[in-house]
């Protein structure tokens, strides 16, 4: 059943929402661990009267922000953040990462580099050796065949993701696609970013390399392991 499966993440999200102290201006992540993060995040602030402000990165954090009563604010009135809770699809044991499978990577990079803490909430599922899940890139529309042209003159698989409720692409909250791109295994996860935000039309990918400042990790048993 879903709580079952879903007790790392919660486990995870919940002890992250414990790094929120009075007075932070903080950024909220995507997907659904860093959901667990929210809600408690929005309890803590109910229950012991927090002064805390968040910046969100999607749609989805933001309906969830304001469900649980998190104050919402913005990165115009708040360019540095004091802490940054984010979930991933991938990380390595260098905290390298790769993020996007939710499609809100790119408000997601800039929130992450524009807080003096990042802390990515996993379960252990998330965890491998090596890189290899395949990265999401958001793209303009206009661009796709030249992006998808010069993805596969790297080596990569890469597609137009499909939406799941409705006929057609994915469109982000951007406006823009999102092109899966299968690398197999990223030997050199830095050398990939490089190469793909030189490529004209990707707005951002999903390769997250020195952002990530320590990892929770929950696991089925409902305790968690954190490693920077
Ligand atoms: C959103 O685009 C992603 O970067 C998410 O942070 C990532 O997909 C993790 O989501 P889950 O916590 O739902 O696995």
């Amino acid at each position: 059943n879903k709580k079952t499966s879903d007790s790392g993440k919660e486990s995870a999200g919940v002890a992250a929402a414990g790094l929120v102290e009075d007075g932070m201006i903080i950024g909220l992540g995507t997907g659904s661990t860093t959901a667990y993060a929210i809600s408690e995040v929005g309890k803590r602030i109910n229950e012991e009267e927090l002064d805390v402000q968040a910046v969100v990165t999607s749609y989805q954090s933001e309906m969830l922000a304001i469900d649980a009563g998190i104050p919402l604010t913005s990165l115009s009135e708040h360019p540095e953040l004091d802490l940054d809770i984010d979930g991933a699809d991938q990380v390595d044991f260098e905290l390298n990462a790769i993020k996007g499978g939710g499609a809100a990577h790119t408000k997601e990079k800039v929130v992450a580099c524009s807080s003096k803490q990042f802390i990515a909430v996993i379960d252990e599922s998330k965890l491998s050796d090596k890189l290899n899940h395949s990265v999401p890139v958001e793209v303009l529309p206009y661009s796709r065949n030249l992006v998808l042209q010069n993805m596969q003159n790297m080596g990569a698989e890469p597609e137009i993701r499909q939406a799941v409720h409705k006929d057609g692409p994915v469109i982000t909250d951007n406006g823009n696609l999102i092109i899966d791109a299968d690398f197999d295994v990223i030997e050199n996860p830095n050398n990939l970013a490089s190469e793909l935000s030189a490529i004209p039309g990707i707005v951002e990918h999903g390769i997250f390399t020195g952002m990530i400042d320590e990892i929770y990790m929950g696991k089925k048993d409902g305790t968690f392991d954190k490693f920077k």
